[in-house]
């Protein structure tokens, strides 16, 4: 599938086959095309936690407004943020680079986000919804569905999953197997001349 069609074609969907499972490689697939997404001087802070078991994915539904998708995917993934990914051996995420190359960036790495909760918040949020994309559109690819989620009471799935104290909790990505056709045709979406601003605001 093209990347176009893949985007055109992708919608979020709510009626998941709960009989439907996803195949280890499957996952994998669709996992290892996420982890190519952009991160900001490459820290890859995002985690991905893969929900399989079935009495947390019915704790996490119940927090989460009892949306069936949470359910009834064959893949819950909740995207977090490791905030302080930055400063957990910047090196490996250079560790290829030339020498002068990594005597450069680890410092940068280091002034960017040192003391800055809210750059360090910011940045990890970008890449999750960057990988968000990513992993809906391989999945779109791989003849699945997906379902964007943040409807879901944050501290609450933060207990269930155990999340570390320096993570934060980005999204979910629900991936199954559409119940329905999902629509063709985007739509309501808002004309380019809205959204596209030439140069500058007025
Ligand atoms: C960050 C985010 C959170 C969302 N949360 C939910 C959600 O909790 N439940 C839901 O059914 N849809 C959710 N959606 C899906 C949106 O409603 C949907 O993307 C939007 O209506 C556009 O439709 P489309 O994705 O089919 O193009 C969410 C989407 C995003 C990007």
């Amino acid at each position: 599938m093209h990347v176009d069609s893949a985007i055109l074609k992708r919608r979020s969907v709510r009626r998941f086959d709960p009989s439907h499972k996803l195949t280890k490689k499957e996952c994998n697939k669709i996992l290892s095309l996420a982890i190519h997404s952009p991160t900001a001087f490459n820290i890859q802070n995002w985690r991905f936690v893969v929900v399989e078991d079935s009495a947390l994915r019915k704790k996490i539904k119940a927090a989460s407004w009892d949306q069936g998708q949470v359910t009834d995917a064959s893949m819950l993934i909740i995207l977090c943020a490791d905030l302080k990914a930055w400063e957990k051996e910047p090196l490996r995420y250079w560790r290829s680079a030339p020498e002068p190359v990594q005597e450069f960036i680890v410092p940068a790495i280091q002034q960017y986000y040192t003391g800055l909760d809210q750059v360090q918040r910011d940045e990890a949020m970008r890449s999750c919804g960057i990988a968000a994309q990513t992993l809906m559109l391989a999945a779109k690819s791989y003849g699945y569905d997906s379902c964007p989620m943040d409807g879901f009471d944050f501290d609450t799935v933060a207990e269930i999953v155990n999340l570390p104290h320096d993570h934060a909790i980005c999204m979910f990505v629900a991936i199954g197997k559409a119940l329905d056709e999902p629509e063709a045709i985007p739509k309501d979406k808002l004309p380019l001349e809205e959204v596209v601003i030439m140069d500058r605001f007025n």
